[in-house]
């Protein structure tokens, strides 16, 4: 028996108690589980283009970010074939939290969940099939952590359906394609940059395009 169940069984609720903090400190191994899926991961890679996925390093800025942030509830808008979602999966992982996800393609949706499951972390996210424009407004938020990676330039309309009510105060919003797309995203971008309540700045990892990234201050 492992020693979870051995003093889930033995102690009952303490035992349950005890158990799950020891599950918090088996997360330390989440650099080992990284390992572990990493030929996923370069599989992923080989189709990036076609897929329109992240590059790894800003894979890699979203998971640090939603890690620095301790955020429990994700969203992401245009989960294609569930690239991103890994990354912000495994920072999931260690906060405890879970991502809802949306992708309007349905064969991209059954690749991210297959995605999902290969990788082991189905139970940190649930793919939901459909426009955002719809889905957005009907979640229950707050979400503190929210990826618009969807159809370029609607971003002002996501915010819209978010802001105030379904995000948590101190939430981030990272928007992808910041750089190379400022044009077709001018209209949130000015938003953005100018509404008193956000602290806005640009980060690219590639030096090619990049992230918006928007905190909300606490008021
Ligand atoms: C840039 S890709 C997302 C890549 C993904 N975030 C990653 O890095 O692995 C954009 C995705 O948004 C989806 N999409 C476009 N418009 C959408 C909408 N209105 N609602 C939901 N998904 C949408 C597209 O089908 C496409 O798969």
């Amino acid at each position: 028996m492992k020693r979870r169940e051995l003093l889930m069984t033995t102690f009952g609720t303490l035992g349950w108690l005890a158990a799950n903090r020891i599950g918090a400190v088996e997360t330390v191994s989440l650099r080992e589980r990284q390992r572990e899926i990493e030929p996923i991961l370069e599989e992923l890679e080989e189709f990036s283009g076609k897929f329109s996925n992240v590059p790894r390093t800003d894979g890699q800025l979203l998971n640090m970010l939603v890690k620095i942030a301790r955020a429990k509830n994700v969203l992401e808008v245009g989960t294609s074939n569930g690239y991103s979602a890994i990354w912000l999966c495994l920072a999931l992982e260690e906060t405890d939290g879970y991502l809802t996800t949306i992708e309007i393609n349905p064969e991209r949706v059954k690749m991210a969940k297959e995605n999902l499951k290969r990788v082991g972390l189905s139970h940190r996210a649930t793919v939901i099939e459909g426009d955002g424009h719809k889905i957005v407004p009907t979640l229950d938020g707050k979400f503190d952590f929210v990826f618009l990676d969807a159809d370029k330039g609607r971003e002002q309309d996501y915010f819209g359906y978010l802001y105030p009510k379904k995000l948590a105060i101190g939430a981030i919003i990272a928007v992808h394609n910041a750089i190379r797309m400022r044009g077709a995203m001018k209209r949130y971008l000015e938003m953005i940059t100018s509404h008193p309540e956000f602290d806005t700045v640009f980060v690219s990892t590639t030096l090619d395009d990049g992230f918006a990234i928007s905190y909300w201050r606490r008021r």
